[in-house]
Order: C-alpha cells, then structure tokens, then sequence
C-alpha cells in the first residue's frame, strides 16, 4: 500500500483515475483541489481533499504533500488557457511540485506529460509550442531531480471507455489517440512499482495488455 497524492484530480484524468484506484482500494489516496467547492465529491467517494494551488509558493506545496510515497502530476492549464498559464501550470506548477517532492522525500512521482514532448520536430501546429515546451522543461527538470520518476506520455487524450491494451511504441501505430480511462490504469500499475522508476513511457491506444506494461 502507497500513501499517494493527485495533482489535477479534479481533471479528467484524475478523476479516472480516482475511480480505478477506488475499485481496488489498494493504497491510502489523497487530492489536490484549488477550489473549496469540488471537495465533497471526493469526500462522497471516501478521498481525502486537500487544498492545493500550483500558482502557491513552493512552501505552501510542499506542505500539501507532506507525507505522501507517491505524487501523481495530471494537471495542465487546459486549452481554453492562453500561453502565460501553460508555463505558470504545466511548466512552473510542475517544477514546484518536484521540487515540494523531492523536499518530502517522495518515493516516487508520475508525471503524466505529453506525447512528443521531447520531439521538436512534432511541436505543431505553433500554436501549440508554448504547451510542448512547458511539458518537455517539465519532464527535463523532474529527471534532473533526485526523484523516482515514472513519465507518461500519451497522445490524444479521449473520453472512450478504455480497452485496457496499450502501445508504448507510436512508429507502429494507426492511431494518435488513447482513452484516459487507460492513462488512468497505467497510472494505477506504476504506483509503487519499481520496475516504472526511471522510466519514460509513451502511450497510445493498441493491443499490449497493460498489466504486462512493466514485466
Ligand atoms: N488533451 C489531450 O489530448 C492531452 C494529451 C496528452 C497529455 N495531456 C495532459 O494530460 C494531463 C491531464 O489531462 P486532462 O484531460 O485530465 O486535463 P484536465 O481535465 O484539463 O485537468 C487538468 C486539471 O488541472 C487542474 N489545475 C489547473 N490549474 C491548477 C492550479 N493552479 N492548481 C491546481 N490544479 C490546477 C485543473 O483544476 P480545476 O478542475 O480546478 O480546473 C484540472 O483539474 C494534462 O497535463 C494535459 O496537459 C493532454
């Protein structure tokens, strides 16, 4: 059992991924919410809330998450957002919560970042490099950390009900796209897993079950 604590639960992500770790009940699960009125439908589902804003000082974070193994980062300023709150949320919020992380010794983080991030070359349209270069620094500076990172990297993000199979490989992929049930579920078999410490993975809807992810 891992105490874990989600950045961005509220999101649609997140609360995914809520639901799937509420299905097993295997670890002791904590969120981060900016807004007094979305706790009581984390309350409703017996998960504790806890008052988080990543535009806080580092010290304010780092009390949030005090005494969590496990942090999950799944937030992002989301697209109706101009540039200036990419690099405040997805950019600087990230670093912050690495570096409140790493001052609580956290065991582990899982950043869920984006496909491509690390591909100058895919950052298009230009609209969108201000997100891409967000995610890429975020990534960059969370492996430069002393962390147990685990980063994933899906592509297009749907509200389909998830299959349950994965590809980590988009060269051989017909598809951009990937339920976030499933980013949920491969969420759900890093936490706590050695063998997702140190790891980048990219993420598209395919035929690999993912409980066979990290064998
Ligand atoms: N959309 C895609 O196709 C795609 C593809 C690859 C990766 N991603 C990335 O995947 C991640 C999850 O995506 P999603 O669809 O679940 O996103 P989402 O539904 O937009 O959720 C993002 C969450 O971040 C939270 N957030 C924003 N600003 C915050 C702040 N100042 N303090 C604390 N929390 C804050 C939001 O809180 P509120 O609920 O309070 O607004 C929201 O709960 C994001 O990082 C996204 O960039 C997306």
């Amino acid at each position: 059992m891992s105490k874990v604590f989600i950045i961005g639960a509220n999101g649609k992500v997140g609360k995914n991924l809520v639901n799937v770790l509420n299905e097993k009940k295997e670890h002791d699960v904590a969120v981060g919410l900016r807004k007094e009125e979305q706790f009581s439908y984390f309350e409703d589902k017996g998960v504790q809330p806890i008052h988080l804003n990543l535009e806080d000082d580092i010290e304010t974070i780092t009390e949030a998450i005090k005494g969590f193994d496990v942090v999950v980062f799944t937030a992002g300023s989301g697209g109706h957002t101009g540039p200036d709150k990419t690099l405040m949320i997805d950019l600087d919020g990230a670093a912050k919560a690495v570096e409140a992380s790493e001052k609580n010794a956290v065991k582990q983080f899982i950043m869920v970042s984006s496909i491509d991030s690390d591909r100058r070359d895919y950052w298009k349209p230009e609209s969108m490099k201000p997100y891409f270069i967000a995610k890429h620094y975020a990534d960059r500076i969370l492996k430069e950390s002393k962390l147990n990172y685990t980063i994933l990297r899906p592509g297009v993000l749907s509200d389909e009900k998830g299959t349950g199979k994965i590809t980590t490989d988009p060269s051989g992929s017909e598809t951009s796209r990937i339920p976030r049930e499933d980013v949920a579920r491969v969420i759900d078999a890093s936490i706590g897993n050695e063998k997702a410490y140190r790891k980048i993975v990219t993420l598209l809807e395919g035929d690999t079950p993912i409980e066979t992810l990290y064998k």
